[in-house]
C-alpha cells in the first residue's frame, strides 16, 4: 500500500448502504513503514518517479561566477483540491456479448475507454464510452476519472449487472490527486540595472505515488519558468519525486504556474536588492527584438508586442499615479496596507506531445434538414458546446435550432485527446468545420443543378439565412437542397 486512500478492494452491493456496511467489516491488517509526506524528504532519500529533465542556454556555471550581482532562494507552492461541483462518478452497464457502455463524468471518455479495455484485458472496440456534461473538470478529470469508471465496468462484468461507482465529498477528496505542489532552488545572475545575465534553477514536483501525468506537468514547468523574459544563460533542471501521497494530476495550468511564480520571486527579489520597482525590473527583461526573441526551447517568439502592451497598460491603469496614492495611503495608515502589482505572462497552450494536438468531429444531415453534431470535446461549463453549434450553424448558414448537439461519445469519434491544454476549441472547432465543408462540397453538387449554376462554379454558392444561394440571385431552402440530395443519393 502506497498512500492513505489507495483502492484495496472494491464491494458491489444492491444499494449504498449495504456495500458501506459490507466495506465496514473489511479487516486489514498493515505493517507500518516510514512514508516519504514532502518533497524535501524525497530528495533526501533519493525518492523519484522520472529521471531529471534538463534544458541548457549558454555556460550557467561561468556567467553566475563572473557576475556583478547574485541571488540564491528557495520556492514552494502547495497543492490544491480541484473541488468540481460534481464528485467522479461512472455508470457502467453491460451489455451483449461482453461489451459495455459506459457513462462517466470524465475530460478524457478515449482514456476511460482505454484503461477500461486494459483493465478488463478486452478491445477498445466492446467499449462505449459517454459524457454528457461535467460541473467543472479543472483537469481533475484528465486522468482520474478512469480508475472509477475501471471499477464500476469491472462490478458489471463480474456481476452482469449496472454498476454506479460515486465518490461522495470524502472520498473524491482523499483518493483522488490535486495540483503537484513544486519546490525549487534557484541562483540568478544580474547587472546593475536589474538585467538577468543568467539563471539556475533546479525544481521538483510532487507526483505522489504513481506518474499519471506529472512527467508532462513538470515540463510544462521547465517551459515557464522563463515566463515573458529573455535570459541569456540558463540552466533548469526538473524531476518529479515519488512521495507516499494520492499520485497528483493536471490542474489548470498544468505546471506553468509553478514556473511562472518561480521567476516572478526571483524579479521581485532583484528589485528589492538594487531598490528598484520590480516592475521596471519586469520591463528590463522582457522578450523582444533579435537576439533577445528566442525561447530556452528554441521557438523564435514573433510580434513580441509586449513592450507596447506594457505602455499601454501603464496609461490606461494609470499605474504610476495609483503606486503613489497608495504609497502615501500605506505611510498614514498603521493596519491596512494597499498594494499594486504588474505581472506578464506567456503561457503555451496546446498538448506539449504534440501528436495529442488533434480532433475529429461526426455531422449527420437527416433528410429532413436537421442536424446532429458529434465531436470530441467534452462539455465541463467551459461553453465548447455552444461554440461547436456556432461554428456548426455558420458554416451550414441555418439557424441554431435545426442542430442538436449530441452527447461526447466514443463510438462517434474516435482516439480523441482530453478536453485539456486550452485546445478544445481550436482543435475540435476545425474538425466540426472540416466536417460542415465536407458536407457543404456534396451539397454544392446538388445545389448547383437546383440553382442553375455551372459545376466549374459551384463553390459560389453560399450558404446563408437558412438557404443556399447562388450568385445569381437564385436560392433554395437547405432542408429541400437536403431531401433533393437524398433523393439523389448523396451521403450526408
Ligand atoms: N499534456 C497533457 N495534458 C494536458 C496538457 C498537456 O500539455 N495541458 C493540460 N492538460
Amino acid at each position: 500500500v502506497q498512500c492513505v486512500g489507495q483502492h484495496l478492494a472494491l464491494i458491489v452491493g444492491k444499494s449504498l448502504k449495504h456495500c458501506r456496511n459490507a466495506a465496514k467489516l473489511i479487516e486489514l491488517e498493515y505493517k507500518v513503514e516510514k512514508p516519504v509526506l514532502t518533497i524535501e524528504q524525497a530528495i533526501a532519500q533519493d525518492s523519484y518517479l522520472t529521471p531529471p529533465h534538463i534544458i541548457r542556454r549558454g555556460d550557467i556555471d561561468k556567467t553566475l561566477a563572473d557576475a556583478k550581482h547574485m541571488l540564491k532562494g528557495k520556492v514552494s507552492t502547495g497543492g490544491q483540491d480541484h473541488f468540481y461541483l460534481e464528485s467522479q462518478a461512472a455508470l457502467a452497464i453491460p451489455d451483449e456479448q461482453g461489451t459495455l457502455h459506459i457513462h462517466s463524468s470524465t475530460q478524457h471518455p478515449s482514456e476511460v475507454q482505454a484503461k477500461i479495455g486494459e483493465v478488463l484485458g478486452i478491445p477498445r472496440e466492446r467499449i462505449v464510452v459517454e459524457t454528457r456534461r461535467m460541473g467543472g473538470g479543472f483537469g481533475g478529470k484528465e486522468t482520474q476519472a478512469a480508475p472509477v469508471a475501471a471499477l464500476a465496468a469491472l462490478g458489471a462484468i463480474v456481476t452482469k449487472c449496472p454498476v454506479k461507482v460515486w465518490f461522495n465529498r470524502d472520498q473524491d477528496m482523499t483518493q483522488t490527486g490535486k495540483r503537484h505542489p513544486f519546490y525549487s532552488e534557484y541562483e540568478v545572475a544580474f547587472t546593475d540595472e536589474g538585467v538577468i545575465e543568467g539563471l539556475k534553477v533546479k525544481t521538483f514536483a510532487d507526483g505522489g505515488w504513481s506518474c499519471d501525468l506529472s512527467q508532462a506537468i513538470l515540463d510544462r514547468c521547465l517551459f515557464h519558468l522563463d515566463n515573458s523574459y529573455y535570459i541569456p544563460s540558463l540552466e533548469f533542471t526538473g524531476r518529479v519525486a515519488k512521495t507516499n501521497l494520492v499520485s497528483n494530476t493536471a490542474f489548470r495550468g498544468f505546471g506553468g504556474p509553478q514556473g511562472v511564480v518561480v521567476i516572478e520571486e526571483v524579479i521581485n527579489r532583484i528589485g528589492q536588492t538594487l531598490n528598484l520597482d520590480s516592475t521596471l525590473v519586469r520591463q528590463r527583461n522582457f522578450y523582444g527584438e533579435a537576439p533577445r526573441n528566442i525561447a530556452p526551447y528554441g521557438q523564435v517568439i514573433e510580434d513580441c508586442r509586449l513592450q507596447r502592451i506594457f505602455e499601454e497598460l501603464m496609461k490606461s491603469s494609470s499605474y504610476t499615479q495609483r503606486q503613489n496614492d497608495i504609497q502615501k495611503f500605506n505611510d498614514e495608515s498603521t493596519w491596512v496596507k494597499r498594494g499594486i502589482a504588474f505581472q506578464p505572462v506567456k503561457f503555451g497552450i496546446s498538448f506539449t506531445h504534440s501528436v495529442l494536438n488533434q480532433a475529429g468531429a461526426l455531422v449527420l444531415i437527416y433528410s429532413d434538414g436537421s442536424i446532429q453534431l458529434n465531436h470530441g470535446g467534452t462539455e465541463m461549463g467551459q461553453g465548447l458546446h455552444t461554440k461547436m453549434l456556432t461554428i456548426c450553424a455558420h458554416e451550414f448558414g441555418v439557424s441554431k435550432d435545426r442542430i442538436r448537439l449530441m452527447d461526447t461519445a466514443t463510438d462517434k469519434v474516435p482516439n480523441t485527446s482530453a478536453t485539456a491544454a486550452s485546445s478544445g476549441s481550436d482543435l475540435n472547432g476545425q474538425a466540426v468545420r472540416e466536417a460542415c465543408k465536407t458536407l457543404k462540397a456534396r451539397l454544392r453538387k446538388v445545389a448547383s443543378k437546383m440553382l442553375a449554376v455551372d459545376t466549374s462554379h459551384a463553390h459560389e454558392i453560399s450558404f446563408v439565412n437558412n438557404q443556399a444561394k447562388a450568385p445569381n440571385g437564385n436560392a433554395v431552402e437547405f432542408s429541400d437542397l437536403v431531401q433533393t440530395a437524398y433523393n439523389s443519393q448523396v451521403s450526408l
